[in-house]
């Protein structure tokens, strides 16, 4: 059995809540196990294929606009209350995530939005906020890697700028499993360009 394997849901989300109440980011390698990943990524590819996925954009309501140039994934928002089976777990993961985070620093997540998104061989997301211009509820923002076997070679890196000189910054590979959790007005981050298909489940728990 994976060490990990006996780490509970729960204990990694406690765990996940300390390190963003004492740095504002985690990041928690399996953070859901291998089949849970292996059947969302299954998920995905499936969607993909039913072309559910629509270019992203930036910004919202009549301030959005295409910008492949900044921006170059697909996405497909998830309605939790009718996601597949196969994000269930997921979301049930993030949902303990919330609780840990509301009772370690108060923040008073209260809603969740979601999208699946893809990134085709190429695509990156420039260096960005993920607090929209008009609208600050997006309180801190979560990704879930579902990528198998990724190498630094694949590129697709997360790279979070830690403070605003941008002389210091976190590097975060893909990997299928791998967490990503930060205070979304705080890092302003950027997704390098990857030479392989990279999917991700993201989301952003947002205050009233
Ligand atoms: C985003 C984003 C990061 C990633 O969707 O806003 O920054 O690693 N994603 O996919
Ligand atoms: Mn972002």
């Amino acid at each position: 059995m994976h060490p990990r394997a006996q780490c509970s849901a729960e204990s990694l989300a406690e765990q996940a809540a300390a390190a963003i109440a004492s740095s504002g980011i985690a990041v928690i390698e399996q953070f859901l196990p291998d089949d849970a990943i292996a059947a969302l990524r299954t998920e995905a590819q499936r969607l993909r294929a039913e072309e559910a996925f629509r270019q992203a954009g930036i910004g919202a309501g009549g301030d959005f606009r295409r910008h492949d140039d900044i921006r170059g994934d697909e996405i497909l928002w998830i309605e939790p209350e009718s996601a597949p089976a196969a994000l269930q777990q997921a979301l049930a993961a993030f949902e303990g995530l919330r609780l840990a985070v509301n009772r370690e620093l108060q923040l008073g997540l209260f809603d969740f939005e979601c999208h699946l998104a893809r990134y085709a061989p190429g695509a990156g997301y420039k260096r960005h906020y993920d607090q929209l211009r008009d609208d600050n509820r997006r309180q801190l923002t979560v990704t879930l890697y579902l990528n198998e076997h990724w190498q630094a070679a694949d590129g697709g890196t997360l790279r979070v700028f830690l403070d605003h000189d941008e002389a210091r910054t976190l590097e975060i590979l893909p990997t299928g499993g791998t967490l990503v959790a930060f205070l979304s007005e705080r890092f302003a981050h950027e997704v390098l360009p990857c030479t392989r298909e990279r999917f991700s489940l993201t989301g952003w728990f947002r205050r009233r």
